[in-house]
């Protein structure tokens, strides 16, 4: 069941997701060259509870932090640790906070310094997917035209989505149906409603598609070693017009 929102719920998620925003743009400010992972996850950690929220992955599934940060071939759900960063990296920084039980969720691909053409057009192809997907995300559409839109826009550059992760609902919980893939045809699954509040979340790869998770449970790969990149917004669907970008801050990009 696809829980609709009030608009009462969607301003403490609007919080939720200002407070996600805004400690990404506080960690994209430390990513250089030499910062280990696990001090990006401690920042995060420190920022969100100063600011009246509780990190959402910490714990979720026993995962062990705050941040998600995955490393080049590493697709989604690294974990922080002694692991610095090198010039020519790009890292994925995928937040969630809660905010008077409300989720917000987001995520960045990053470049360390200096990247090379083709990673530098893979990370910029995923967040134009990503709002290739948000701009279906209107009333009337079905919810696999956010889908196509997504693996069009990717598959037109050349690279290849990610169909073993997801992106989904989001609300009191972290996870509410329905699933929001990054692949398939148009037209298909539950009509769009006002309310209705999605974590869409495009991955996509340099090489092929497949991925594995490594020996700690959580890492996701590449199965090719080829590169991947990840950008997600939390949006609420409007009675018309285009979806309210809940993790975008307007005074945050101007910042950037
Ligand atoms: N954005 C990811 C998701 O929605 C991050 C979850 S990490 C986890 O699945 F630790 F919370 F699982
Ligand atoms: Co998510």
């Amino acid at each position: 069941m696809i829980i609709l929102k009030t608009p009462a719920e969607i301003e403490i998620m609007a919080r939720a997701s200002r407070l996600v925003a805004e400690t990404l743009a506080m960690l994209r400010r430390e990513v250089r060259a030499g910062v280990a992972t696990e001090d990006l996850d401690r920042l995060a950690e420190q920022f969100i509870r100063s600011h009246g929220g509780t990190p959402a992955f910490k714990g979720y599934r026993n995962y062990p932090k705050t941040l998600c940060a995955s490393i080049n071939d590493q697709v989604v759900h690294g974990i922080p640790s002694k692991r610095t960063l090198k010039e020519g990296d790009i890292i994925g920084l995928d937040l969630g906070a809660i905010v008077d039980g409300f989720y917000g969720d987001s995520a960045v691909t990053v470049a360390v310094g200096n990247v090379n053409p083709r990673i530098a057009e893979l990370v910029k192809v995923t967040e134009e997917s990503l709002y290739a997907g948000i701009a279906q995300a209107v009333v009337g559409n079905r919810l696999s035209d956010i889908s196509h839109a997504v693996q069009r826009h990717a598959e037109a550059a050349g690279f290849s989505v990610v169909t073993d992760f997801v992106g989904h609902g989001i609300g009191r919980q972290l996870h509410e149906e329905p699933q929001v893939p990054n692949y398939g045809k148009p037209g298909q699954g539950p009509r769009l409603q006002e309310g209705m509040v999605l974590a869409i979340e495009p991955m996509i790869n340099m090489g092929s598609s497949g991925v594995r998770v490594l020996d700690d449970r959580w890492t996701a790969v590449t199965a090719d070693g080829s590169l991947s990149a990840h950008f997600e917004h939390t949006i609420a669907i409007q009675s018309s017009g285009p979806p309210r970008i809940l993790t975008q801050v307007p005074e945050l990009i101007a910042a950037c």
